[in-house]
């Protein structure tokens, strides 16, 4: 099957590369000439390095680059069975590119969106045929990242679930089926690993480094919330929950911090502009953490039962089945652990317990204990 891409921008490039490696013909299409000359220019230097490693050959290299064809015509998807749209995260520019490709593929043709954060029922509203219509996530960077949610719309037929399913698990990608909502499992699940760890420092518990230490080094999490929050930007990690609080009609266990949205406006982004939440200038030190032991477990514990409270209320309102809920997390965003899985060793009961103490400490909504870990415990008895 012939896939087509639009945009080459982070996404779009690196998931024109995946297709490509797995022997599929690929057009790339984006407006801007100087993204797709990015794109070949970067798309060259991926492939020499994993030359050089050995993992592809030389003639592999030459083959998967032949198999990219990059233009800035639409025209060119005529005969792709599959498009996935990665442009430009703005609903009504993806409602006009979706009919424009409509227009131009056959009756067969997919056209799935790369949408972190938009309905995938809306974008196929554009649709003659929504049927066709579906939500391909991958994470970034597309070549590396195992993960990809397979987001069918109240509109996609079986059929169009069945064949882009089977196509990306035939890549080798771990897919997870999930509903239609807001920030479909991993991009809703995850928001208390910066929430509230933002939370936790804004009450003068302990620093960015602390934190980061306790999630690292008690938790096991591969990096800290704040090295995450620097790492993906401000700006972006900001917006995201911005997104994800709105869409939720302002549920306040998603609220945004003004500690990240303040160092956002200070154009503190994070690695990309040399300060975030640390400072990146050359002969700058990174700040010591207070390695506190009893500290760092009370930190650890409570971000970590908000992440398995909201993992529990994404199955409880079957978000996802159990299993890819916890698969998105250990393998969307490198989570040590699945968090359902987390939940049951460290005791259903003992995690109830920590969420009931924040919630009758602070009297927020925002730690109410999902009903149905309750309904769990209750049954465990
Ligand atoms: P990007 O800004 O790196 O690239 C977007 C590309 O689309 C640019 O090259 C731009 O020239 C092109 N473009 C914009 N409007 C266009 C149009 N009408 N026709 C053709 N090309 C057009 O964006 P990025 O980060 O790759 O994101 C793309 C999509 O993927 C968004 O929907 C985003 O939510 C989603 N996404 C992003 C992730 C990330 O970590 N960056 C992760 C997963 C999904």
């Amino acid at each position: 099957m012939k896939i087509g891409i639009l945009g080459a921008g982070t996404m779009g490039s690196g998931i024109a590369q995946v297709a490509a490696q797995k022997n599929h013909e690929v057009v790339l299409v984006d407006l801007n000439q100087e993204m797709l000359t990015k794109a070949e220019v970067t798309l060259d230097k991926i492939l020499g390095r994993l030359v050089e490693k050995g993992t592809v050959s030389e003639d592999d290299k030459i083959n998967i680059q032949g198999r990219i064809t990059y233009s800035t015509d639409i025209k060119d998807f005529k005969m792709c069975g599959l498009i996935i749209e990665a442009i430009v995260e703005n609903l009504s520019v993806k409602h006009k590119v979706f009919a424009d490709i409509e227009a131009i593929v056959s009756q067969e043709c997919i056209l799935a969106s790369n949408t972190s954060s938009l309905s995938i029922a809306s974008i196929g509203s554009a649709l003659k045929n929504p049927e066709r219509v579906i939500g391909i996530h991958f994470f970034n960077p597309a070549p590396l990242m195992p993960l990809v949610e397979i987001i069918p719309a109240v509109q996609t037929s079986e059929e169009t679930l069945q064949t882009a399913k089977s196509l990306i698990d035939s890549w080798e990608k771990v897919t997870v089926l999930c509903k239609d909502t807001p920030g479909f499992i991993v991009n809703r699940v995850a928001r208390p690993f910066y929430g509230e760890a933002l939370r936790i420092y804004e009450e003068g518990i302990a620093d960015f480094a602390t934190i980061d230490w306790a999630m690292t080094e008690i938790g096991g999490f591969r990096m800290g919330p704040f090295t995450l929050m620097d790492y993906i930007g401000n700006d972006v990690n900001y917006t995201v929950t911005e997104t994800v609080f709105t869409a939720f009609y302002f549920d306040p266990r998603f609220k945004p911090s003004f500690t990240q949205k303040r160092h956002a406006e200070a154009g503190y982004l994070g690695k990309k502009s040399g300060r975030g939440f640390y400072n990146y200038a050359e002969g700058v030190a990174l700040p010591e953490p207070t390695k506190d032991l009893e500290l760092g477990t009370q930190i650890f514990e409570r971000i970590l039962v908000m992440l398995i409270n909201e993992a529990f209320d994404a199955l409880f309102l079957n978000i996802g089945s159990k299993q890819d809920i916890d698969l998105a997390m250990t393998k969307g965003v490198n989570y040590p652990k699945g968090l359902l899985a987390w939940a049951e060793e460290k005791g259903l009961p003992w995690v109830l317990s920590k969420i009931e103490d924040l919630f009758e400490e602070y009297g927020e909504d925002r730690y109410r204990p999902c009903p149905l870990l309750k309904k769990m415990v209750q049954n465990s008895f």
